[in-house]
């Protein structure tokens, strides 16, 4: 589900690497492929025009459909769309507490693989860095994986106590809780001697971070249950994970923990304490507003974004139709290079959002040969209207077609 679970794996290890920023990040998306459509996004926002993108126009990606209506004014800007509505109300919750807490929600994507990792002590080995998992624009940059990314620039700005929002990008599977780009908020604390006074700094700000966020959680979700568990983070300890107790099942909101002192330190508040959290806004739509599938944010239709107002958190959503999916099997030899979320870029690349769900129903290793085959199950729907059978036929055979040259499979 999208949301904060990249983080959990791995040991710390600090690391240092030089890299150049600006101008020269933006010129490297030449040449690189990355799929039209999250280019699109990026595109989308009118401060993040920078004509260097344009090349990308030019690439050979098909673009699914929600390329063309990619978001602008972004969605979690948006008043009164759902993300918006999240959005504020946290940020009202949030800096009625603490005013201090300064918003930024126009950061721009593309940050350095410095910043994206390095700066937020990501191990070398991580499988978070894998071209895998995340989207390399160039060697030296990425689309930001979390926001976490900004950390350490703020700090470095001056800046002790703030909220960041903004779309983040995983390269994963397909179901109804994933999509390749989603949004996060980011909130950092700084703390000094005069707020731990005698208590142990860490001990403080840990103490202060939970009352912060069971409060946000209880501000969001009414009175609820809810659970601490212990996590991992490479950049903060200890970790955490709230989780609430929602229909019967404990569902992970957020993750958080004490920051580690060296970004504090890097960031230029030696002696001082920090705390942080992240956490993903759709998730929390999701489970507030009762929305069924992660595309649904996506849609301009007016059906789903006529029931939702700015500053209203008791909207719940009524599904305006559900057409039938329709499914497709497609059964291949894997190569060596194979990877499921390989797979799914190039599923998405043709039918975009008409694609509900990759799901992998068979797996089978020929007994003299050695060689594996998967069958993967693909659930095409749209949320708009009922797709015919000769769309979906003529998607299907694009979709094994790329399968075929582009993933260097051996189809069955
Ligand atoms: N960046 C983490 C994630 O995306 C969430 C997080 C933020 C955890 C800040 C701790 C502190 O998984």
């Amino acid at each position: 589900m999208a949301g904060c679970c990249t983080f959990r794996y791995g040991t710390v290890a600090a690391l240092t690497r030089s890299l150049r920023v600006g101008e020269q990040c933006v010129r490297m998306f030449e040449g690189y492929r990355l799929p039209k459509y999250v280019c699109s996004i990026i595109r989308a926002t009118p401060q993040r025009s920078i004509s260097a993108l344009g090349v990308l126009r030019d690439q050979e990606w098909p673009v699914p459909p929600f390329g063309t209506h990619a978001s602008s004014p972004p969605l979690a800007r948006r008043p009164s769309h759902p993300l918006g509505i999240i959005k504020t109300s946290i940020y009202e919750y949030l800096q009625k507490a603490d005013p201090a807490l300064k918003t930024f929600d126009d950061l721009y994507p593309v940050v350095t693989v410095k910043a994206n990792f390095d700066d937020v002590l990501v191990p070398a080995d991580h499988v978070s860095r894998n071209p895998n998992d995340t989207y390399y624009v160039s060697d030296a940059t990425v689309l930001r994986c979390h926001t976490s990314a900004h950390q350490l620039e703020l700090l470095k700005r001056g800046e002790p106590a703030f909220l960041i929002t903004g779309d983040v990008y995983r390269r994963d599977s397909i179901d109804s809780t994933h999509y390749p780009v989603f949004h996060q908020m980011e909130g950092l604390r700084v703390l000094g001697p005069e707020d731990w006074g005698s208590m142990e700094p860490t001990q403080y700000a840990e103490t202060q971070l939970k009352q912060t966020l069971e409060g946000l959680a209880q501000h969001l979700f009414g009175s609820v249950e809810m659970r601490w568990v212990d996590a991992y983070f490479p950049f903060t300890e200890p970790s955490f994970e709230l989780e609430i107790l929602f229909k019967g099942e404990w569902l992970e909101v957020l993750g958080c923990g004490v920051t580690q002192q060296s970004i504090v330190d890097d960031g230029g508040f030696a002696g001082r304490k920090a705390w942080a959290f992240g956490l993903g806004l759709e998730r929390l739509a999701m489970v507030l507003f009762d929305i069924p599938d992660i595309r649904l944010f996506w849609t301009e239709d007016s059906r789903f974004l006529s029931q939702f107002k700015a500053g209203s958190m008791k909207t719940k959503f009524k599904p305006y139709s559900k057409y039938p999916p329709c499914f497709k099997d497609v059964a291949f030899w894997l190569s060596d290079s194979f990877t499921e979320n390989n797979l799914c870029e190039v599923v998405r690349a043709v039918a975009g959002d008409l694609v509900e769900e990759v799901k992998l129903i068979d797996s089978f290793t020929h007994p003299k040969t050695g060689k594996t085959s998967h069958c993967y199950r693909i659930a095409y729907r749209s949320m708009q209207r009922s797709l015919t059978d000769e769309e979906i036929n003529e998607l299907q055979w694009t979709v094994r077609r790329d399968i075929e040259n582009q993933l260097k499979v051996e189809l069955r």
